[in-house]
C-alpha cells in the first residue's frame, strides 16, 4: 500500500511517500529562519509559507519515490491538533488530490503521527507501548493499546516540555527554537551546577508542569546578573534541561512499570533531545523496558510519521469524509 502524506500543522511543511511501512521519499521545507527573527512561530507567515512549499514538495517527493499520481493508494494529512490556518493549506491540499485521483483520504492526528514513528524504524514493535510525547505544543504519557488506541495517562497541566525549552532560550538569547540550542549548549555543562526545581515529580499522577520551572529559571537569572555574577551558560542551560529530563524520565518509566508494559516508546520533536534520549536509554534498559526513540529527523514533524498512521487506517479500512475540517483542538483520546 503506497500512501502519500502531508504535514502542515505548524512551520515546517512535510510530504512523504511511505510503502507498507518502507519510506521512499520524506522531504521537509523547514520554515526556522523565516520565524527566527519573531522568535516564534507566526501564524499567519506559516500558512502563506505551506502554500509556498507545498506544490514544489509534492512533485518533488513523488520524483524521489520514483511513482506518480497514479500509483498512490490513500492521501493522509494532518486534521489537527496545530494552527488552523497551517492545517488548512494540507488539508485542502489533500482533499484536492483525493478528490482528483479518486483514491481514499485519510485523516490523522499529529500526535498519533508522532507515535507512529516510532514503528517505522522497528517494524517488530506491537502495542501495548507506554508513549512519552513531547513537543512544541504537547507533553503527556499515553497508553498505546492498538494502533490508533490512546489512553491519556497525564499531561502538562500549563506549558509544553518543548515550549519551556523555546522560551529559556529565547530569554538567554539563543534564538528559535530553542530546544536544540539548549540541548548543544548543555553538552559543555554542568547538569548538578543549578537546582531547579521539579514540578510534581512525586505526586503520584501522570502530570506535568513546566511553567514554574520557566518562571524560577528566569528569576533566578535576574538575581545573579543584578548581584552582578558570572553564569555559565552551559551550566546554566544542563541545569535547566536536567530538571524537564528527570521528572519526564521518572515519571514515563513508572507508568511502565505500574501499568506492567514493556516498551515505551519517547515521540515528539523534544525526544530528538540528546540527554531525555541518554537517560531513558540507560534507565529503562535497566529496569529491563525496551525504550524506542525514533532517529531525530523522525521525532521532528515530517510527512513519513503522517502517511505511516494513515497506512494503518487505510488498511483497517478507514476512510475520512471530505467533509472533514482541520481541527486546532483535535483530542487524541
Ligand atoms: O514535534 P515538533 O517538531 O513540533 C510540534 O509538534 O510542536 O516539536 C518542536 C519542539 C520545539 O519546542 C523544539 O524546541 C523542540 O521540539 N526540540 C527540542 C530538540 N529538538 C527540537 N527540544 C529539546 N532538545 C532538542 N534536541
Ligand atoms: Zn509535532
Amino acid at each position: 500500500m503506497i500512501v502519500l502524506g502531508i504535514e502542515t500543522s505548524c512551520d515546517e511543511t512535510g510530504v512523504a511517500v511511505v510503502e507498507d511501512g518502507q519510506i521512499r521519499a520524506n522531504l521537509l521545507t523547514s520554515q526556522t529562519d523565516l520565524h527566527a527573527r519573531f522568535g516564534g512561530v507566526v501564524p499567519e507567515l506559516a500558512s502563506r509559507q505551506h502554500l509556498v512549499s507545498l506544490n514544489f514538495l509534492l512533485a518533488q517527493a513523488l520524483d524521489e519515490a520514483g511513482l506518480r499520481f497514479a500509483d498512490l493508494d490513500g492521501i493522509a494529512v494532518t486534521i489537527g491538533p496545530g494552527l488552523v490556518g497551517a492545517l488548512l493549506v494540507g488539508v485542502a491540499a489533500a482533499k484536492s488530490l483525493a478528490s482528483v485521483l479518486d483514491i481514499p483520504l485519510i485523516g490523522v492526528n499529529h500526535l498519533e503521527g508522532h507515535v507512529e514513528a516510532a514503528f517505522l524504524e522497528r517494524p517488530e514493535l506491537q502495542p501495548p507501548v507506554i508513549a512519552l510525547i513531547v513537543s512544541g505544543g504537547h507533553t503527556m504519557i499515553t497508553q498505546l493499546h492498538d494502533h490508533g488506541v490512546f489512553e491519556i495517562l497525564g499531561s502538562t497541566i500549563d506549558d509544553a516540555a518543548g515550549e519551556a525549552f523555546d522560551k529559556i532560550a529565547r530569554f538567554i538569547g539563543l534564538g528559535f527554537p530553542g530546544g536544540p540550542a539548549i540541548d548543544a549548549l548543555a553538552v559543555h555543562g554542568n547538569a548538578d551546577a543549578y537546582r531547579f526545581p521539579r514540578a510534581l515529580m512525586n505526586d503520584g499522577t501522570y502530570d506535568f508542569s513546566f511553567s514554574g520551572l520557566k518562571t524560577a529559571v528566569i528569576r533566578w537569572i535576574r538575581e545573579r546578573q543584578d548581584a552582578g555574577e558570572e553564569i555559565d551558560a552551559g551550566d546554566l542551560a544542563a541545569s535547566f534541561q536536567e530538571a524537564v529530563v528527570d521528572v519526564q524520565v521518572a515519571k514515563t518509566l513508572r507508568a511502565a512499570e505500574e501499568r506492567r508494559v514493556s516498551t515505551v516508546v519517547v515521540a515528539g520533536g523534544v525526544a530528538a533531545n540528546s540527554r531525555l534520549r541518554e537517560r531513558m536509554h540507560s534507565e529503562g534498559g535497566a529496569k529491563g523496558l525496551t525504550i524506542v526513540q525514533p532517529s531525530p529527523a523522525l521525532c521532528t514533524d515530517n510527512g513519513a510519521m503522517i502517511a505511516a498512521a494513515g497506512i494503518r487506517r487505510l488498511a483497517r479500512g478507514e476512510r475520512t469524509s471530505f467533509d472533514v475540517s482541520a481541527n486546532p483542538n483535535l483530542a487524541l483520546a
